[in-house]
C-alpha cells in the first residue's frame, strides 16, 4: 500500500502587518524581531475565520490533487484556535466543501498539530478504513495573543495550510518486485505533559452557578527561552530516530521542512544534523510563527514553486505547545 501527499492548498489573510507598525503597538524594533527571530512580517487575519481559512486551504489542495470534495474519506483539522468549541473546524470545513461523505474532527497538537493530523490520518488509510483523507493546520492566533507583550506578540502569524492522504496504487521498484514506492515512510511523536505550562494559553475558567465569575480573557504565554532549548535538542533527536525508522541517511533528504518559530532554531538543528543550511526552507520572514499552519504553509508554497519532485525524500518536523514533537520522513 503506498499512501501519498498528492495535493497542497494554503491561504493567508490579506492584512500584512510589519514589525516596523508592530514597533508602534509596543516596545520593539524590527532591528530586534528580525535578528532574534528571523520575521519581517506577519499575515493577520481581518474578517477571515479558522474555519474560512481551512476550507480555501483544503479547498486548493483538492484542486492541486484533482480530487472532488465528494471523493473525501476524512477530515482532520489541527488547530489551538478553532472558532467554535463546537462544532469543530473540520465539521465547518466539510460543511463548506460539502464534502458530506468524510468524518470530520480536530486534533489539538499545537505547532505539532498538523504532523499529528498527518500521522493520525495515515494510520486511518493504513488500516483500510479509508483511501483519501484532507489534513490542514489552520491557526488565528492573533485572538489569543495579548497585544501588550511585546514577548510574544510580535512572533505570531495567522493562516492554513492543507494536504491531501491518498491511497494510491502499487507501485514497482528496484528488481522488478513489487514494493511500496514511497509516500509516507515514516513517522515519530511524542510528548512531555510534565514540561507543558512553559507554553501555554488557558481555556475558559469555571462558570460557577452561584457565584458570578467575571470572565477573564487569557492569552498565550510563553518562557521563550526554555522553549527554545527544548526545541534545540528534542528536533534533531527527533529527526534522527525517524531517520533511522525510514532506513535514510540525513544526506539523502532534499528539504527539511520544520515547523517555523525562530531562523535560529532552525539553523541550530542544521548544525546538529551536520545538514546544510539551503536544504531548511523558511517561510518566517512573511508568515512569523503560524502554529499547526506553519508546515503546511511552507510545504504548499514549495509545492507551487515546483521545489518538490516525484522520488526527492523530505522530512517534516513539528514542535511546541504540549510539550510536543513529531517528524516523518515522506517520498514525494
Ligand atoms: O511555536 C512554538 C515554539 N516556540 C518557540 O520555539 C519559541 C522559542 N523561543 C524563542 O524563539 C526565543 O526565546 C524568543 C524569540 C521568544 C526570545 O528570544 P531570546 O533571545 O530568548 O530573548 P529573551 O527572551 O532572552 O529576551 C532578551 C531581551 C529581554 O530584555 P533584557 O531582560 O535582556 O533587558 C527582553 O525583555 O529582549 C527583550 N525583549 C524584547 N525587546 C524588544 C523581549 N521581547 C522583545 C521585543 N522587542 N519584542
Amino acid at each position: 500500500m503506498v499512501i501519498r501527499i498528492v495535493g497542497t492548498g494554503s491561504s493567508l489573510p490579506e492584512q500584512v502587518v510589519t514589525n516596523e507598525e508592530l514597533s508602534r503597538v509596543v516596545d520593539t524594533s524590527d532591528e530586534w524581531i528580525f535578528s532574534r527571530t528571523g520575521i519581517r512580517e506577519r499575515h493577520l487575519v481581518k474578517g477571515e475565520t479558522t474555519a474560512s481559512m481551512s476550507a480555501e486551504a483544503a479547498g486548493r489542495a483538492l484542486c492541486n490533487a484533482g480530487i472532488g470534495a465528494e471523493e473525501v474519506d476524512l477530515i482532520i483539522v489541527a488547530t489551538i484556535t478553532g472558532d467554535y468549541m463546537t462544532p469543530s473546524t473540520a465539521c465547518e470545513v466539510q460543511a463548506a466543501l460539502g464534502a458530506r461523505r468524510a468524518a470530520a474532527f480536530d486534533i489539538n497538537a499545537a505547532c505539532s498539530g498538523f504532523l499529528f493530523a498527518l500521522h493520525t490520518a495515515y494510520a486511518y488509510l493504513r488500516a483500510g478504513m479509508y483511501k483519501t483523507a484532507l489534513v490542514v493546520g489552520a491557526e488565528t492566533l492573533s485572538k489569543i495573543v495579548d497585544w501588550e507583550d511585546r514577548s510574544t506578540c510580535v512572533l505570531f502569524g495567522d493562516g492554513a495550510g492543507a494536504a491531501v492522504l491518498h491511497v494510491c496504487e502499487m507501485g514497482t521498484k528496484g528488481n522488478g518486485r513489487e514494493e511500496e514506492a514511497g509516500g509516507m515512510l515514516a513517522f515519530e511523536q511524542g510528548t512531555d505533559g510534565a514540561r507543558g505550562k512553559v507554553l501555554a494559553c488557558r481555556g475558559r475558567q469555571n462558570n460557577n452557578l452561584l457565584e458570578k465569575n467575571p470572565f477573564v480573557p487569557s492569552y498565550v504565554e510563553m518562557d521563550g527561552q526554555e522553549v527554545y532549548k527544548f526545541a534545540v535538542s528534542t528536533v534533531p533527536a527527533s529527526i534522527g530516530r525517524v531517520l533511522d525508522k525510514a532506513g535514510t541517511a540525513a544526506g539523502e533528504i532534499k528539504y527539511f521542512v520544520l515547523h517555523q518559530a525562530n531562523v535560529r532554531i532552525i539553523q541550530s538543528v542544521a548544525k546538529r544534523l551536520k545538514a546544510e543550511e539551503e536544504k531548511f526552507p523558511l517561510s518566517l520572514s512573511h508568515c512569523g510563527n503560524v502554529s499547526a499552519a506553519s508546515v503546511p504553509i511552507l510545504l504548499d508554497e514549495m509545492n507551487r514553486k515546483g521545489m518538490l519532485v516525484r522520488g526527492d525524500k523530505i522530512v517534516l518536523s513539528g514542535f511546541g505547545g504540549g510539550l510536543s514533537w513529531a517528524s516523518a520522513v515522506v517520498e514525494w
